[in-house]
């Protein structure tokens, strides 16, 4: 079947100056009447090179507790390493769509790995304005190159340097999170399968939309990963939910954006948040994230660490293998 991709759409509705009917959410969800557009309360945004460990794990545990979203700075990944990686990703995406379709998700596929898939049936029978790539960049046994655009020809090593730092900062963060627990520095990262702690990129391509207002580029939910770790472009469009509202996050500037996912909300008992979010798309600009979703192999069982439940704080989650977990989020039945 020909799948219609938003890029393509988008040309046409430039002209047009509309949009089609099965892009516009209802008024309950269109970004216009539902950003809180009063004084927003700063997402927080951590210097990832504090000296003082106790501090920092402090700043990441709170964050992780209030927003379950927070923005990382000093991070150790060289800007020219990011830039790399924006720059191949976007080339990908600025070839013409039959070069792209090379990559697409085979129907019958049971991964998501590929060129413009869906991920989540949505709620109200909505699309979104996005196309996507989805592949996995770790670890080495997971990966399926056929999956990787052989162009630009440096998308391969630009792919591979990103994701040799990256793992670097997901073992720290891995490692605060712990401690902010109170539970000993590695016991998230064995709890999410330890070296086998899969990283599945996914780059989402937002194009220009006549109607921003009426739109979104993501509908709104949580990661079902432990962790997902993003990588934006300039244009702002990722937006927040708590105490009841749509807050935007600003673009800073070389930052990651560290997102808790359901797997961490699930270890942790419900001590940090998975963050509800969603994206706007730009009337004149294309938009792009890169997000990587860190999530523990297939089989790993996950579940309230035994540390944490107690009498008083009996778990609040199932215990429950990974795969198990992601096929009732993804068909919508009741965890
Ligand atoms: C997502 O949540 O999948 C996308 C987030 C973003 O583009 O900022
Ligand atoms: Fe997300």
């Amino acid at each position: 079947m020909e799948v219609e991709r938003v890029q393509a759409i988008a040309t046409l509705s430039k002209a047009l100056d509309t949009i089609p009917d099965a892009f516009i959410r209802s008024e309950k969800e269109q970004p216009a009447l539902t950003t809180f557009s009063g004084p927003v309360p700063e997402i927080p945004t951590i210097d990832f090179s504090e000296q003082d460990e106790q501090q920092l794990i402090q700043k990441i545990a709170n964050a992780s507790i209030h927003w379950g979203l927070f923005q990382i700075v000093n991070h150790g990944i060289p800007v020219e390493v990011i830039k790399k990686l924006q720059t191949a990703g976007r080339e990908f995406f600025e070839l013409p769509l039959e070069e792209k379709e090379v990559y697409a998700k085979p129907a019958d596929s049971e991964t998501i790995e590929g060129y413009g898939t869906k991920l989540q049936k949505e709620m109200e029978g909505k699309k979104t304005w996005v196309d996507y790539l989805f592949h996995n960049v770790w670890p080495p046994s997971r990966i399926n190159y056929k999956f990787w655009p052989k162009n630009p020809p440096y998308y391969r090593e630009a792919n591979e340097e990103y994701v040799t730092y990256l793992r670097e900062v997901v073992d720290k963060l891995f490692k605060y999170l712990s401690l902010g627990l109170g539970v000993e520095a590695n016991t998230i990262k064995e709890a999410m399968g330890g070296d086998e702690l899969e990283y599945l990129l996914k780059i989402n391509y937002y194009p220009p939309c006549p109607r921003p207002d009426l739109t979104l580029g993501v509908a709104p939910h949580t990661d079902m990963s432990s962790i997902t770790v993003l990588v934006p472009n300039e244009i702002p469009g990722l937006q927040v939910f708590k105490d009841d509202h749509w807050y935007n996050a600003k673009y800073i500037p070389n930052a990651l954006i560290i997102h808790i996912g359901d797997q961490i909300q699930i270890l942790s008992n419900g001590k940090y948040k998975s963050v509800f979010h969603r994206t706007t798309v730009n009337k004149d600009k294309t938009r792009m994230s890169w997000p990587v979703f860190c999530s523990p192999p297939r089989e790993m069982v996950v579940g309230p660490l035994p540390q944490l439940v107690t009498e008083e704080n009996p778990a609040k989650f199932k215990s429950k293998k990974y795969k198990d977990y992601e096929y009732c989020k993804l068909n919508k039945i009741p965890q």
